[in-house]
C-alpha cells in the first residue's frame, strides 16, 4: 500500500468534479478532507462512495474554518467550491461574488492565518470571454462576458496580488468543458438543474427529458453549430493532482488552460451520442442565446510540457459512453 501523504482540503468535493478530485488523490495515496454546503453537493457521495471525512459548511464561515485548519493537517487546498451557472450569475450577480469572491477570500484569509499557501483553484474558460484566437493560449486577453466569469477572474487577481504581498503560491486551472464519468462507473455528473450538453443529451436518450435545444444554427461553423472543447473529468482530476504536485514541489504561481484541444459542434456530440446509446435523441432548434461565442477551444499544451499532462480520453465517443454507463446507473438506481 502506498505511504500516505499529506492532507488535502478540497472544497465543493461533494460535486462533480471535486468528487472525481478527491478520487485521484487517493488513488494518488493522499489523505483528504472535504469542506461542502451541499447545496449542490451530495452527501452520500463522499461519505460512502469516496470514503472521505466530510465537514459540512461554507467557505464564508470563517470561524468554521480556523476549527478545520488547527485540527487538521492541512498542507495544501484544492478550490471547487462555486455557483457556476452562467445564466443566474447574470440575473443575480450578487449571489456570484458574495460566494465565488467573498467566499473565496475568507477562505484564503483562514488559509493565511494557518500559515497555509498552497492552493489549486478551478478557473475557467469563461474569463477569456469571446475569444479572438482559438485555440485559446493562456496569454489571451481576459474580458469575461458574465459575472461568473468575472468572479473567477477577480479571485485570479487575488491570487496574483496575494502571491506579490505574502509568497502565496497557487496553480489556477481554466477549463473548458468538464464532461465524462469516471470509466469504472464510480461517479458522474448529477447537477439539478443541469445546463450542461452532454448530461442534457443523454438525460433525453433515457427519456427522462423530451428534446434537447440546439442554441443556434446559422454561426460560422461546418454545421451551423456552437463549437466546444469537452475535456474528460477524469483527466482534468489527474491534471490537479499534478499541480498539486508541482506546488509542493515548490513550484511557483502558474495558470494553465485544461482543455481537449479540439472542438466539437452541438450537432457532432448529438449525432455521437445517438450512435453511443443507440437511441434517438430529438432535438428542436432555437435562436442564438446571448454571449455565446461560436467557438471555444483551448491550447492546453503549457500543462502538458510543464506538468507532464498526459489526457487519456480525448475521443469524444469514449467521453460520452463513460458518461452514458453512470447516466444509465444513475437513473436506473433512482426509479428503482
Ligand atoms: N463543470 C464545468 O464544466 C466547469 C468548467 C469550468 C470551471 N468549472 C468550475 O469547477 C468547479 C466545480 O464545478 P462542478 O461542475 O463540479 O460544480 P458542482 O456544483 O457540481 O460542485 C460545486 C460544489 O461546491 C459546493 N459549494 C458551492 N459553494 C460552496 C461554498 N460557499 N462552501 C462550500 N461548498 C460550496 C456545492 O455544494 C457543490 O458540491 C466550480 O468552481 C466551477 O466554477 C466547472
Amino acid at each position: 500500500m502506498s505511504q500516505v501523504k499529506a492532507a488535502i482540503l478540497v472544497t465543493g468535493g461533494a460535486g462533480y468534479i471535486g468528487s472525481q478530485a478527491v478520487l485521484a488523490l487517493k488513488r494518488a495515496g493522499y489523505e483528504v478532507v472535504v469542506l461542502d454546503n451541499l447545496v449542490y453537493g451530495h452527501r452520500d457521495l463522499v461519505e460512502k462512495v469516496l470514503q472521505v471525512e466530510l465537514v459540512v459548511g461554507d467557505t464564508s464561515d470563517r470561524a468554521l474554518l480556523d476549527r478545520l485548519f488547527s485540527t487538521h493537517n492541512i498542507t495544501a487546498v484544492m478550490h471547487f467550491a462555486a455557483y457556476a451557472y452562467v445564466g443566474e450569475s447574470v440575473t443575480d450577480p450578487a449571489k456570484y461574488y458574495r460566494n465565488n469572491v467573498l467566499g473565496t477570500l475568507t477562505l484564503l484569509e483562514a488559509m493565511m492565518a494557518a500559515s497555509v499557501k498552497k492552493f489549486v483553484f478551478s478557473s475557467t474558460c469563461a474569463t477569456y470571454g469571446v475569444p479572438k484566437a482559438v485555440p485559446i493560449p493562456e496569454d489571451h486577453p481576459q474580458n469575461p462576458i458574465n459575472p461568473y466569469g468575472a468572479s473567477k477572474l477577480m479571485v485570479e487577481r487575488i491570487l496574483s496580488d496575494f502571491d506579490v504581498a505574502y509568497g502565496f503560491k497557487s496553480v489556477r486551472f481554466r477549463y473548458f468543458n468538464a464532461a465524462g464519468a469516471d470509466p469504472t462507473g464510480l461517479l458522474g455528473e448529477d447537477h439539478a438543474p443541469e445546463t450542461h450538453l452532454i448530461p442534457l443529451v443523454l438525460m433525453t436518450a433515457l427519456g427522462l427529458r423530451e428534446s434537447v435545444s440546439i442554441f443556434g444554427t446559422d454561426y460560422p461553423t461546418t454545421d451551423g453549430t456552437c463549437i466546444r472543447d469537452y475535456i474528460h473529468v477524469s483527466d482534468l482530476a489527474v491534471a490537479h493532482v499534478l499541480g498539486l504536485e508541482y506546488l509542493l514541489q515548490g513550484g511557483d504561481t502558474e495558470v494553465f488552460n485544461l482543455g481537449n484541444g479540439s472542438g466539437f459542434s452541438v450537432k457532432e456530440v448529438i449525432e455521437t451520442a445517438t450512435a453511443v446509446t443507440g437511441r434517438e435523441i430529438k432535438t428542436v432548434e432555437c435562436d442564438r442565446r446571448p454571449g455565446d461565442p461560436p467557438v471555444l477551444v483551448g491550447s492546453s499544451d503549457k500543462a502538458r510540457k510543464t506538468l507532464g499532462w498526459q489526457p487519456q480520453y480525448s475521443d469524444l465517443s469514449e467521453i460520452l459512453s463513460h458518461a452514458w454507463q453512470w447516466h444509465q446507473q444513475r437513473h436506473c438506481q433512482s426509479l428503482a
